[in-house]
């Protein structure tokens, strides 16, 4: 235990006092007789000024020669300056090495993804990684007050389950002593039971599915959060929804400003998360796909894209050409970095260069009756500022708990909301089937054995009530507020199809 200790976070409360701060060395650099080290310590970053007049040659010398990462004590007056980052500095006077760190893999250059994965245990250190878990933290906050406040009742679903209910092809398979189980894809089915007890209820937990996909959107493990309520409808679902992700998207501006700034978020466009969101039938959403509109805009599209390359190739010709004269260390590193980062963006604008003709034909050719694919949600998500929902989509291509329309047996009264600006699918969603007859009817559709379904056709037995509910996915919800690409980078240790790091 460290005395007296005083968090970064709470230099405000302390300007013009001394006080001892207890963290790493997250960066230093020194001129002559002043040093500049910027530590963080879980709560904050503080740029600590040490003047070799202040303190005595020992600490100076043994700050110098510092690595990145070792563990310190500093102690110093706090002073309050607007250009420092954070608001604040120290006027070091003493400190104190607690752990001494040498050769920290990760470095200010920039590294690939792949070593970046490797070290997690450590990039968690890092400022993007810091500020996009207190954000993640801020949205599972929000998720649990939500619900909370409006009188829903937590329920905690199994983990091992015999069920499968989001398609047997997803399904983890374990040893359960002498049978087999599978890992859940979702606590639904057991909601709907609570949920004829307690009414509103949720459950929120780690959710599995072999998914053989390696997009920027999957994950094997992932967190999702399901509220499930009785006697609801699906215009009662979709203001549920809106309402839970406005009040999501408004707790992290009141939070953590601060953190979407540091990593480049949009807050506008987080502002805008407002009800009403959109509204689009499943056909709507056909008609859109399959218009010239859609095709003149995928053209123009193609076309920024191809603007942008060329941008990103001029200025990776003009920082190789840098690279190859004289200029000093700093500058050299600095564009390193910057190189690694733009040829992993050229990279990124060619698979989009390529992709878009293919998008563009997938969607022309789209016909009413197959599920949305995601470079179909993508196309629509582009088009919207907001988010928004695609409802009623053909049963034959969705799960067989959904109920169908009455008016309309073709379609389900389900629905998805897709994030805007391209980002795509964050919840799904839909009432019930509530109709024992018609409930047997699909699990047989859908070639499952509704032997294995007695208990959840039983709720159809004893008392049905119309019932819905959704599911959104914690790790998509934080990749798109924070503006991140890869959901891989919104939870502290990924799971994905093709690894698991560590
Ligand atoms: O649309 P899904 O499959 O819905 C269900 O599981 C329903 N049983 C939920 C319900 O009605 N109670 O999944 C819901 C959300 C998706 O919209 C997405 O955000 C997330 O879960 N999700 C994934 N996130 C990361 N990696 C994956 N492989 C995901 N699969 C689904």
């Amino acid at each position: 235990m460290i005395e007296n200790r005083t968090c970064i976070s709470q230099l405000k409360d302390n300007v013009d006092r001394e006080v001892t701060l207890a963290g790493w060395l997250y960066r230093g650099r020194s001129s002559g007789k002043i040093q500049f080290l910027i530590v963080r310590d879980g709560t904050g970053l503080c740029q600590c000024i040490v003047e070799k007049a202040k303190v005595s040659d020992d600490i100076f010398d043994n700050l110098k020669h510092l690595g990145q990462e070792s563990s310190l004590t500093v102690t110093g007056l706090v002073r309050a300056e607007d250009r420092s980052i954070g608001g604040f500095e120290l006027a070091v006077t003493d400190a104190e090495i607690i752990s001494p760190a040498v050769d920290y893999p990760i470095t200010p250059k920039s590294h690939g993804v792949d070593f970046l994965l490797k070290h997690r245990h450590l990039h968690l250190r890092s400022q993007g990684q810091w500020c996009i878990g207190k954000i993640r933290h801020t949205i599972i906050d929000a998720i649990r007050t939500f619900f909370n406040d409006n009188d829903f009742t937590l329920i905690d679903t199994p983990i091992f389950t015999p069920l499968a209910a989001e398609g047997e092809q997803t399904l983890f398979t374990v040893d359960y002593f002498d049978s087999q189980l599978h890992l859940t894809q979702t606590g639904q089915l057991y909601l709907e039971s609570a949920a004829a007890s307690f009414g509103k209820v949720y459950c929120f937990g780690p959710t599995f599915r072999a998914e053989k996909s390696k997009t920027r959107r999957h994950l094997t493990e992932f967190w999702m959060v399901e509220p499930e309520v009785a006697f609801i409808d699906l215009d009662g679902l979709l203001e549920l929804a809106e309402n839970f992700v406005s009040y999501i998207a408004q707790q992290v501006l009141k939070n953590n400003t601060a953190q979407l700034k540091t990593i480049g978020a949009d807050i506008e466009a987080i502002e805008k998360i407002k009800p009403p969101f959109y509204r689009l039938t499943y056909t709507d959403a056909v008609d859109i796909l399959t218009s010239d509109k859609t095709q003149k805009f995928l053209a123009g599209q193609l076309q920024q894209l191809k603007n942008t390359k060329q941008k990103t190739e001029t200025k990776i010709d003009e920082l190789q050409q840098q690279q190859s004269g004289k200029i000093k260390q700093w500058q050299k590193d600095k564009n390193a970095a910057e190189l690694i980062e733009l040829r992993a963006d050229l990279a990124e604008l060619d698979t989009k260069i390529e992709n878009n003709p293919k998008h563009a034909k997938l969607a022309a050719d789209f016909r009413w009756g197959k599920d949305l694919g995601g470079s179909d949600e993508t196309i629509i998500s582009q088009m919207h500022d907001k988010p928004i929902f695609v409802t009623h989509y053909p049963k034959q291509a969705k799960a067989f708990y959904m109920k169908a329309d009455r008016d309309n047996d073709k379609v389900a009264l389900n629905f998805d909301m897709l994030a805007p600006a391209g980002f795509g699918e964050i919840i799904g969603g839909s009432v019930r089937e509530d109709d024992y007859d018609r409930l047997v009817a699909r699990i047989n559709d859908q070639g499952l054995d509704p032997e294995n379904y007695g208990w959840y056709l039983d709720l159809r037995k004893y008392g049905s009530v119309p019932h819905g509910g959704f599911g959104l996915g914690v790790e998509r919800t934080v990749a798109w507020l924070t503006g991140e690409k890869h959901i891989r980078q919104c939870i502290a240790f990924p799971r994905m199809m093709d690894k698991v790091y560590i």
